[in-house]
């Protein structure tokens, strides 16, 4: 996933500079906040990329094999849920990735004859440019639309490429990535750039047992404190910091009672770490916030779909119970 090459026209350069001053001013507010903290969307370097393949391929990583699991056993009635009316629509995805769990439903619904455009959206140029050269090969016929930037920037762009009825995937418990209340205020936004009728497909992490969620954000291989301490390396490189990653400790942690997963990264030594003509002062002990991971109940999921605009129509579930695509019709 590292072909840069041909995205380097005129209007995508301007659109990469900006990317690099909001990414500037993003980890500058973030590292001078107290506490500290870093944003996780930009865990996705080319690096972030393949060590989050890493992560989804671990053992103890299961939210991935769960939502695959759905995805391959109730692909029939995903198609039927989102095909609803049966008029055409464009099936927007945020956070596509690899596309791997949606793959099926494509292969599924162009299987069936149905007319839809698939609109690919990710705040990873990388992911955009792969899927741009590999899914017209693995699926022929597929439409295809992808948009590069951030979720709501990209939706508007998206809403105006056609007329359609919109179905959004929000997909790999996504949206577990925003704390509670950012998530609440994420569905208002997502449903007032939807109109009644439309629909959002949404994956959401379900609570289980604490010992389970905490493990699948410490994998022995250590693959997910690689992927943490990649963002210091990407800050190192691209915004010529000299963050030392010797002397920064990855601290996952789980909260049964309000099913926040959350990560750190803790300063083992007092030291500095210059960056852009700034020092920023680290206490041994202090850490960094890098990520959440919230967890739901069914119940919960339900809550935060009426208080948006939203009523819940259809639930898939996995054999464990673990998972949980929701449909969400926009009343
Ligand atoms: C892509 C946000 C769903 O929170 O489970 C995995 C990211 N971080 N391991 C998640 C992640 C560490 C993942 N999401």
């Amino acid at each position: 996933m590292k072909n840069f090459e041909h995205t380097l026209v005129t209007d995508q350069q301007t659109n990469q500079q900006d990317l690099n001053q909001q990414f500037f001013e993003d980890v500058m507010a973030g590292l001078t906040a107290s506490p500290k903290y870093l944003e996780a969307k930009y865990f996705y370097d080319a690096a972030g990329d393949e060590l989050f393949q890493e992560i989804m391929n671990a053992p103890e990583y299961y939210p991935t094999n769960c939502e695959l699991e759905i995805f391959t056993e109730q692909t029939e009635a995903l198609a039927q849920a989102i095909m609803a009316d049966g008029s055409p629509f464009d099936l927007i995805e945020l956070g596509a990735g690899d596309a791997m769990k949606s793959a099926h439903l494509l292969r599924h619904l162009l299987d069936k004859q149905i007319t839809f455009t698939y609109v690919p959206i990710d705040i990873s140029g990388h992911v955009i440019n792969y899927l741009n050269e590999t899914l017209p090969q693995t699926l022929p016929g597929l439409q295809l639309t992808g948009l590069t930037g951030d979720y709501f920037d990209m939706l508007k762009e998206a809403a105006q490429l056609s007329e359609r009825r919109k179905v959004v995937l929000f997909l790999g418990s996504n949206i577990g990535n925003m704390p509670v209340a950012d998530a609440e205020g994420f569905c208002e936004e997502m449903r007032k750039h939807l109109s009644i009728g439309d629909s959002v497909l949404i994956g959401v992490d379900l609570k289980k047992d604490p010992r389970t969620v905490l493990a699948a954000y410490n994998d022995a291989q250590g693959f997910t404190r690689q992927f943490n301490l990649n963002l210091l390396t990407r800050i190192n490189r691209e915004l010529q910091a000299n963050f030392n990653l010797d002397q920064f400790e990855h601290y996952p942690t789980y909260d049964p009672e309000t099913g926040a997963c959350k990560s750190y990264l803790i300063s083992l030594s007092d030291q500095q770490v210059n960056f852009c003509d700034e020092t920023i002062l680290f206490k041994k002990d202090e850490y960094i916030y890098m990520e959440i991971s919230q967890k739901y109940t069914v119940e919960q999921t339900n809550q935060m779909a009426a208080d948006a605009g939203f009523k819940p129509v259809h639930y898939f579930i996995d054999s464990k119970s673990w998972f949980l695509d929701s449909v969400w019709l926009a009343v």
